[in-house]
């Protein structure tokens, strides 16, 4: 199985949100919330207000259903978009095409303005591809918004996207060591002892294979560029050669073998032939294919391996994809990250968190109960523990042990769920909760409500 994770330099884009709450026992006390975070019925308190919705999920799944969006496609995009769907659907914002996009799983919540310019700028294309493309970066010229690869020196990352999109440092070097009576250079540990098993493996076979090029510093590359740029165009160098930091040469995972010219014809040997057919099994991909060009920036070269390991490369070479197309096809986690958690632990809701306005809301019954209160009367909202007891109500006001508390925001309703903030609703509840720098995060102290301490 792959565990797919993002390329370095993309992980902004795909970390997911988490909601933690953590626990700690907290004294009952006569008045158990805190009397600065929930107060009674005549004091507003100076939470952010949030817009008055009363959106349910089965209203957006009505109008999903009219547009033949089958009910697992309407829950996905119930979690990537919330009631924020509703409101899209009912102003017309969203076209069928715009919401076969949003559903893709690869479909990334930061990139969203890029694929509307995209799909704007070309309306041939299938939301799909216009995903694609944009994932890889392709709506944007090579080498203008580059992003810089955070690996500390001597680090070895075999899944490392490196492009005119993503650069290493200046200074970066992996660790090395010597392909000796291999050819040339040095590679990583890694990528060194799977190309010595390859080299083996070949000549088992009867064919010969060697490193003419493996690992090159920055100072190597900015040489060799600017070698070339003194014979040709910057246009035409740039089809064959890497600036400085954006070669794989210098993630010591690259190898040329047996040749680094076209004038060799390396596609037209047996080596060449045994490579496509094994090179996978050894963890290697061809990384620049024919007819890739425009993905990749460069034309065929036979020659230039890069090991990414063997479930990777498997992947790749059987369904003729570069590095590019496959990180930009993997799942984007969006709509799918956002959890609650106590003592480490997921706790199971049945229904997501939902974020609006900033502000994190929490299907109230559903917390409630996870944390071990228990439901006075069927049919009510009433849950007791403890020797404490809570209400909750639609609109802005709910009960705690007798007391009414009225809330500037209103609790949401929601999939024919309550929904209340999560800070009120944990307030109510005995919890102390708190958002983290991030503002996807919390971390909190929760109250074991059965505990009399
Ligand atoms: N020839 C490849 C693209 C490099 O310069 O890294
Ligand atoms: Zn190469």
């Amino acid at each position: 199985m792959i565990v797919p994770r993002p390329p370095r330099g993309l992980a902004a884009v795909l970390t997911a949100g988490f909601l933690v709450i953590l626990p700690s026992p907290v004294k009952a006390t006569s008045q158990p919330w805190p009397s600065q975070a929930v107060s009674a019925v005549s004091t507003p308190l100076p939470w952010q207000t949030v817009q008055e919705l009363a959106l349910s999920y089965e209203d957006q799944a009505g109008c999903l259903a009219q547009l033949a969006l089958d009910e697992a496609l309407s829950a996905l995009l119930w979690n990537r978009l919330g009631p924020q769907l509703t409101c899209m659907l009912e102003e017309g914002e969203l076209s069928a095409s715009w919401l076969e996009l949003l559903a893709l799983p690869n479909c990334r919540e930061g990139l969203l303005s890029r694929y509307a310019a995209y799909t704007q700028s070309h309306p041939e294309l299938e939301p799909e591809q216009v995903v694609l493309e944009v994932n890889m970066g392709l709506d944007r010229p090579f080498y203008q918004e580059t992003q810089e690869i955070s690996l500390s020196p001597g680090e070895v990352d075999p899944l490392v996207l490196v492009n005119k999109y993503h650069a290493l440092a200046r200074d970066y070097v992996p660790q090395l060591v010597p392909l000796s009576g291999l050819g040339s250079g040095s590679l990583a540990p890694e990528a060194a002892d799977a190309f010595a098993h390859m080299v083996q493996a070949a000549k088992e076979d009867g064919v010969s294979l060697r490193s003419v090029s493996a690992y090159r510093s920055y100072a190597t590359q900015k040489t060799t560029y600017n070698r070339n740029l003194s014979q040709y165009s910057q246009r035409f160098t740039d089809t064959f050669s890497a600036r400085p930091g954006h070669s794989e040469h210098q993630t010591g995972l690259a190898v040329d073998i047996n040749s680094a010219s076209m004038l060799d014809h390396f596609e037209n040997t047996a080596a060449y032939a045994w490579l496509q057919e094994n090179c996978a099994q050894y963890g290697f991909i061809l990384r620049y294919p024919q007819g890739k060009d425009e993905i990749t920036g460069y034309r065929f070269e036979p020659w230039h391996y890069r090991y990414v390991g063997k479930e990777i490369a498997a992947v790749c070479m059987e369904q003729g994809l570069t590095l590019e197309e496959y990180w930009a096809g993997q799942p984007s986690g969006w709509g799918d990250g956002t959890r609650v958690l106590l003592e480490g632990q997921v706790l199971e809701l049945g229904a997501p968190p939902v974020r609006l306005d900033e502000t994190w809301y929490l299907p109230a019954e559903e917390l409630a109960l996870a944390l071990g209160w228990e439901r006075v009367e069927e049919g009510t909202a009433r849950f007791a523990c403890g020797g404490r007891q809570v209400e909750f109500f639609p609109g802005r006001r709910s009960q705690a042990d007798g007391v009414t508390l009225r809330f500037t925001a209103p609790a949401l309703s929601l999939g024919g769920r309550l929904y209340l903030p999560a800070s009120q609703l944990c307030a109510i509840l005995g919890a102390d909760l708190e958002e983290t720098e991030e503002g996807n995060f919390f971390t909190g102290n929760l109250a074991s409500p059965g505990e009399e301490t």
